[in-house]
């Protein structure tokens, strides 16, 4: 569906992306995650075919990017970063506007106008002046523009930028509800966004592909410890001492303590389960344990230590 090779965009002076190889299946949903300036919009603007690649060459839907770029804005859905709406237009006279761009007319164009704006939930807004929407019903626009010509690939450009987190909850469902039959790409620097709705992420830093796979793996990967943390009644003063002696506990910390109940950090090493070592040695010492928890590395986490390694290579 899309295939990158090597892909690379110099501006003046500056190199925005920096040989991205990558390949996306249809039928996923697809986060490209990276910080403000890594270079995101503009392998997206490249993808869309706005915009040319100094080196290399990508396909999308098999159409090149360059060499075929009308094709290519024809069979792609594309929502950039700031949607130029007309902010003095009516919602649905806008959408109007644009089925009729994207060729569009008669009954198929009403009929479709009614579609996505029931799909993006802008229907009781359609008299509604762009210029006065707030900003999640705008992007909600966007995304029916976006969706008008029923392409089978979507590129959006932090769809969720801005919005509050009903809003986003809302493009969350949205986008939900368009993966059985679409293949997405979107920009976001939210992670816990990608962890909801995405299939795989591809991670950029300064223009340069991190990691590609699933948010499994990734955080599979990490070598960074985990944290498990407990709390426990128990007068022993030995007692961080004890769990450290514990394998496999790096370190305990005694992070709070409130009316004889101590709360203890324990640093893990990576992918190892101490949960139980744990309870069997609060039993043997007859320590009382109300809560043990074991904190999951996130995205966030893969995402520092990966981008940590490449700025030291
Ligand atoms: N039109 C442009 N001219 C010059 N530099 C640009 C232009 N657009 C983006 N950049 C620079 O290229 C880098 C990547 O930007 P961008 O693709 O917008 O990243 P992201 O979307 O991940 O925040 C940034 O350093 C940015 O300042
Ligand atoms: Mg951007």
């Amino acid at each position: 569906m899309i295939d990158v090779q090597d892909l690379t965009k110099q501006y003046a002076g500056r190199l925005a992306v920096d040989g991205l190889t990558f390949h996306i299946e249809p039928g996923q949903i697809v986060g490209f995650l990276g910080p403000n300036g890594a270079g995101k919009s503009t392998t997206m603007r490249i993808l869309s075919g706005y915009m040319p690649p100094t080196r290399g060459r990508a396909t999308v839907n098999g159409y090149d990017v360059f060499h075929q770029s009308l094709e290519v804005r024809r069979s792609i859905g594309y929502m950039p970063e700031t949607a130029p709406l007309y902010t003095e237009m009516r919602v649905k006279e806008y959408l109007r506007f644009r089925a009729e761009l994207k060729g569009l007319s008669g009954r198929a164009l009403s009929q479709r106008l009614a579609e996505v704006m029931d799909l993006c939930m802008i229907a009781d807004v359609r008299r509604r002046l762009i210029g006065h929407l707030s900003k999640g019903y705008r992007q909600r626009v966007a995304l029916a523009d976006a969706l008008l010509h029923k392409p089978p690939l979507l590129i959006l450009d932090e769809p969720t930028n801005g919005l509050d987190p009903m809003q986003i909850r809302q493009v969350r469902e949205i986008l939900l509800g368009l993966k059985p039959t679409h293949t997405i790409l979107l920009s976001t620097h939210i992670l816990q966004e990608v962890e909801a709705v995405c299939d795989r992420v591809l991670m950029i830093h300064q223009g340069r592909l991190l990691a590609h796979d699933t948010p499994e793996m990734l955080t599979r990967r990490l070598r960074a410890a985990t944290l498990v943390q407990i709390e426990v009644q128990a007068a022993d003063k030995a007692l961080l001492a004890k769990l450290e002696a514990l394998p496999n506990i790096r370190k305990a910390t005694l992070d709070h303590e409130d009316g004889g109940w101590k709360k203890i950090s324990l640093r893990v090493e990576a992918r190892q389960d101490v949960r139980e070592a744990v309870m069997e040695l609060a039993t043997a010492q007859q320590w009382k344990v109300r809560e043990i928890y074991r904190q999951m590395p996130t995205l966030e986490d893969v995402f520092v230590e990966l981008a940590a390694s490449d700025l030291a290579r």
